[in-house]
């Protein structure tokens, strides 16, 4: 082997470089809990206390004992992980038991049918495809009933039972011919039609936004930096402010459109109008993760809802992050009040071994079709089914322990997190967050007295140089997100102990000190 192609690094290098300046180059070799262990320089392991938490995938920890005993007996009992196109009834079983808990969740019992995938994005990718197929058959069932109506008032005038009266071609702003009376109607209609029915559909989904990174998903994230390089390659959305509900009064105002057609009554042609549905679907995280911890207020969630019923949009709440138990709730929406035509889950869903993410429709959106067209070769594997119906198992058992030990976690490391705040409400900005998807977010330093901290806002890399420090001097994982480079989240397992919360706050307190007193020089970055 060549010895230099030992060392140079070809995964990903100008990203460890990166991780390099910041400090954060650390190869984990081991995983427990809330405890990633590094090696020191003697070949020690060292823990590092993990609140990245695999960015959400961790609800129960590393490596949790009873997840890994699952997949030990799944692996020695041969249980066939990849057996396409046969009957699965494990994802059968993890299809009814997410539906149990979501009907208990939203007070329905409306079916939501699950198309499994491997990733979040392909979850959000799975989603938005399902709605443009249901989209494109609304619109050619529309036209198919207009069609027939024009059918029917063709036959009409021809038999002299009914007449086309001039409002007629004023409202389409064509003449009456001295012939066949329907001809320039109809082929008014017609074209109208087409050039609508041809309109490229209209994605909304909300500023600060995060679904993934793949060519469709990527259009719907709202950071420029990931999405506008790609642009040609996908879908166009419109990115709706938060705290800015008329601004879908506008979005409306300008998309909106209709189909026509025709009908009679009392004798006379009639235009008839239905509505064009351009709108594929609204997407939005009830609390924003990647955006920076965002929770979606009470208010916006009513306002989004009432836009979506009004103009039949369907709404696709995308729980990857915020799902699975982290807000005390499976769907961190159902505490919004929010009812979603499809929701996305993944991250956790793995139980942290296996990659996982489903997508869920409700019956009444449900095109039976999609199943035809839209498969992956790894997903619906035995092997991560079972481990999601284990983590399902394990978030439902003692009357719902977890999503209790969810919020009661949650709330007291974010009592802690605000304990901080208020004692350094110079340099720490905001907490925000739910249950235990948390963020603390510090004032712009921007134009901070040390050059050190100055040049790493300036460069968007404080939060990042933060991150090092709090490795590197206190053993504590944690990161910004590119978004949202003032922002630490927080998303420990529901395993999180006081001691655990103490040693953040001694951490954060250190932090917060060497900002106040602009100490850049007491920052540890290797
Ligand atoms: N949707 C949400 C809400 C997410 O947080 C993520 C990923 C995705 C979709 C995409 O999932 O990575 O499995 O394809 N969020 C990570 C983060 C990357 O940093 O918050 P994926």
């Amino acid at each position: 082997m060549n010895p230099e192609l030992a060392v140079t690094e070809l995964a990903e290098p100008y990203l460890r470089g990166l991780l390099t300046s910041a400090g954060l180059d650390v190869e984990y070799v081991r995983g427990e809990g809330n405890t990633l262990y590094r090696l020191d320089a003697k070949g020690q392991e060292t823990p590092v206390l993990d609140y990245a938490g695999g960015y959400g995938s961790l609800i129960f920890g590393h490596n949790n004992p009873e997840i890994v005993a699952r997949a030990r007996e799944l692996v020695d009992g041969g249980v066939p992980v990849h057996a396409q196109f046969s009957f699965h009834p494990y994802a059968n079983r993890l299809a009814a038991e997410l539906n149990r808990i979501i009907h208990r969740e939203l007070g329905t019992d409306e079916p939501y049918y699950a198309t499994f995938a491997n990733s979040g994005a392909e979850a959000v990718e799975a989603a938005v495809k399902h709605a443009e197929l249901d989209r494109v058959l609304r619109v050619s069932e529309t036209l198919e009933e207009l069609a027939a109506g024009v059918e029917r008032a063709r036959t009409a005038v021809d038999d002299g039972s009914a007449t086309v009266p001039d409002a007629v071609y004023a409202q389409l702003a064509t003449e009456r011919p001295a012939d066949d009376p329907l001809a320039p109607v109809i082929d008014e209609i017609t074209r109208r039609n087409g050039e609508r029915a041809a309109q490229a559909p209209v994605f909304l989904a909300l500023e600060g936004g995060f679904h993934g990174k793949l060519m469709g998903s990527v259009q719907l994230t709202h950071n420029e930096a990931y999405r506008a390089p790609f642009a040609a390659l996908g879908v166009r959305a419109r990115f709706v402010p938060r705290g800015r509900p008329e601004a879908l009064d506008e979005v409306l105002a300008q998309e909106r459109g209709v189909l026509l057609g025709l009908t009679v009554e009392d004798g006379e042609v009639r235009v008839v109008e239905r509505e064009h549905p351009v709108f594929c679907a609204f997407l939005l995280e009830p609390i924003q993760g990647e955006g920076g911890i965002q929770v979606l207020s009470d208010e916006d969630a009513r306002i989004i809802q009432e836009f979506a019923d009004a103009t039949d949009c369907p709404l696709i709440i995308d729980e990857i992050q915020s799902g699975l138990g982290r807000t005390g709730t499976l769907l961190a929406s159902s505490q919004t009040g929010l009812r979603g035509d499809y929701y996305t889950l993944a991250k956790s869903l793995g139980g942290g071994l296996a990659k996982a993410s489903v997508m869920l429709v409700r019956q009444t959106r449900y095109r039976a079709q999609f199943e035809l067209v839209h498969s992956s070769t790894f997903a619906k594997d035995a092997f991560s089914c079972y481990l999601a119906l284990k983590v399902l198992e394990m978030l439902e058992r003692d009357g719902g322990r977890a999503y209790r030990q969810a919020t009661e976690r949650g709330a007291a490391l974010q009592a802690t997190l605000e304990k901080v705040r208020t004692a350094f409400p110079d340099v720490a900005k905001d907490v925000r967050g739910r249950g235990l998807m948390l963020g603390f977010e510090f004032h712009d330093q921007s134009e901070a007295e040390h050059p050190a901290i100055r040049e790493a806002a300036a460069g968007g890399l404080f939060g990042y140089v933060i991150a090092g420090h709090l490795l590197n001097r206190h053993s504590i994982r944690t990161f910004p997100t590119a978004s949202a480079v003032n922002t630490l989240r927080f998303e420990p397992s529901v395993l999180l102990t006081d001691e655990e919360i103490g040693r953040l706050e001694e951490a954060l307190t250190d932090v917060c000190v060497i900002l106040r007193e602009q100490a850049g020089e007491r920052l540890v970055l290797s």
